[in-house]
């Protein structure tokens, strides 16, 4: 496990994706419905930024074509996209949020 800091907790607006880039890999930290969740910020489907989309009902909405990825596994909810974008565990120490890129939650099926 390999935990960086990503950002200060206060710096996330609810259902705002805030992009960061840990260890070079781009995330985007979604704080939604009392939780902070970190998953990786390109679409599975094309090379398309997910921070810029739309956070509902604890998903993230790819502003190209409308796949939504679940925040807690990472699986698109529809077409076009048809693989999981890596979701990374998430940890709150003293008002910063840490996430591990090196560990990802999402199982590939
Ligand atoms: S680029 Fe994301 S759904 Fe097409």
């Amino acid at each position: 496990m390999a935990f960086v800091r990503a950002c200060d907790l206060s710096e996330l607006e609810s259902d705002t994706p805030k992009r960061v880039e840990l260890d070079g890999t781009p995330v985007s930290v979604v704080r939604t419905e009392g939780e902070v969740f970190a998953i990786n910020d390109i679409c599975s489907h094309a090379n398309v930024s997910l921070s810029e989309g739309e956070v509902e009902d604890c998903q993230i909405e790819c502003w190209l074509h409308g796949s939504a990825f679940d925040l807690r596994t990472g699986k698109p909810s529809g077409l076009p996209a048809t693989r999981p974008v890596p979701v990374y565990p998430v940890q709150i120490e003293g008002g910063s949020v840490h996430v591990d890129v090196t560990a990802s939650l999402t199982q590939e099926s």
